[in-house]
């Protein structure tokens, strides 16, 4: 044998002992294939199934509109960007989806990245440094955290949506730089909205700057659909609005929007937009289109929060204990892994597709399943999920 393979299965033996106590925890993840997907129907194992599981609030990733935004641009532009936007991908797709997302946030100006994770950690990165300190809620996504790490800046976590601590954090603001202050606009796994109002008071109390994160917000809250700074009427006040083009608004993506100089310091410093290829034009288009479609449906989001009301109506006359909130976003915790993934398993049996969410994604103790409610879904799919999670839960609470 020769001593790279005797390495190799080193090596594999080292990580299937990691795997092994993977699966032990109920922490193992393993990829489901969907072999086929109509609206909120897709279909799995050969079986079909109503999924209240994507991100797709408003059902706009097989909208008609978006696919042909997508195909005519192929045809003009071919597949892929071919560069970095600072080298040769700098396309007129994408400068036009910038303009279109600064005039739907309601900005001078706005960049893309590849996604929402990129958006996120290069954003961080490139506004803070070691003299910088960052205050961060304590349920921020994961990408929000990874850009703090990056950014070498000082980080303190504060609990929950809790803004005395916030408060309590800020008592040697003196001594650092910038202060940056970097929230959820609705947090992704527990569906609840940040108290943005307080927190903007805080940021110019303190001189700091206030990040919101609105990857679920944009497209679903506010008059125009522009996300939870337009809902709470703050427009103006919350100078780094971050977004992804991947959930309400059915594509791939990521953005920031904010002044001219925020976006001139990040196409200069955010090593993510620069060291990565530009997006392919046909998702750009297709995002473009997106926002076009939100601006000029608001029966969309009317239809989606239709939906989240029958939902939540359901859960409470059936007396299932999920989370206040009028967000698309549907948190029921059962508590340990094992519980969350049998429960989801039921589900399955019964033709729904609601993924169970584990830790690290959530807190130890608080596995769950995320329902989450989209414009596609029919009352009739609402009920019939309505009357299983009723059953099941009688199932349960009877052990
Ligand atoms: C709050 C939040 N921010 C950022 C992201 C990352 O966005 P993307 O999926 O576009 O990379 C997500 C996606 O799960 C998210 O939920």
């Amino acid at each position: 044998m020769s001593g790279s393979a005797v390495s190799v299965t080193t090596m594999d033996s080292s990580l299937d002992e990691e795997l092994e106590g993977l699966s032990a925890a109920g922490r193992r993840r393993r990829l489901r294939r969907i072999d086929k997907k109509e609206g909120s129907i897709v279909w799995i194992d050969g079986r079909r199934l109503i999924s209240f599981g994507s991100n797709d609030y408003l059902g706009l990733s097989q909208h008609a509109r978006m696919i042909a935004a997508a195909s005519l641009s192929i045809l003009d532009w071919g597949s892929g960007s071919t560069g970095s936007r600072l080298t040769t991908g700098n396309l007129c797709p994408h400068e036009e989806l910038e303009a279109a997302i600064a005039a739907f946030k309601h900005t001078q100006s706005a960049v893309a990245f590849t996604s929402g994770y990129a958006a996120n950690v290069g954003a961080i990165q490139a506004l803070a440094g070691e003299e910088d300190l960052i205050l961060s809620d304590s349920l921020n996504h994961a990408s929000l955290i990874d850009g703090c790490r990056l950014s070498r800046a000082t980080v303190r976590v504060y609990s929950h949506n809790d803004t005395g601590h916030v408060r309590d954090l800020l008592n040697d603001r003196s001594n650092f730089r910038r202060l940056l202050m970097i929230t959820d606009g609705v947090f992704s796994m527990d569906g609840d909205l940040a108290r943005l109002p307080d927190l903007a008071d805080l940021a110019d109390e303190c001189d700091g700057w206030l990040m919101v994160d609105d990857a679920h917000g944009t497209g679903v809250y506010g008059e125009s659909g522009s996300g939870t700074v337009e809902h709470f009427g703050l427009l103006g006040r919350v100078p780094i609005q971050m977004g992804t083009l991947s959930k309400a608004c059915g594509s791939v993506g990521g953005f920031v929007a904010g002044s001219r100089s925020l976006v001139e310091l990040l196409k200069n410093k955010a090593r993510s937009f620069i060291y990565s290829t530009a997006l392919p034009p046909a998702v750009v288009e297709s995002a473009r289109m997106s926002l076009e479609i939100i601006a000029s449906s608001p029966s969309l989001r009317a239809r989606l929060h239709h939906n989240v009301k029958r939902l939540r109506t359901g859960l409470n006359i059936l007396a299932i204990d999920a989370a206040a909130g009028d967000s698309p976003i549907i948190p029921v915790i059962y508590g340990s892994e094992m519980a969350a993934i049998s429960i989801s398993k039921q589900l399955e049996e019964a033709g729904f597709w609601i993924p169970a969410i584990r830790p690290p994604t959530v807190p130890p103790g608080t596995s769950r399943l995320r329902i989450t409610v989209s414009a596609d879904h029919t009352d009739d799919q609402i009920d019939a999920l309505l009357k299983v999670l009723g059953e099941i839960d009688k199932s349960v609470s009877s052990k």
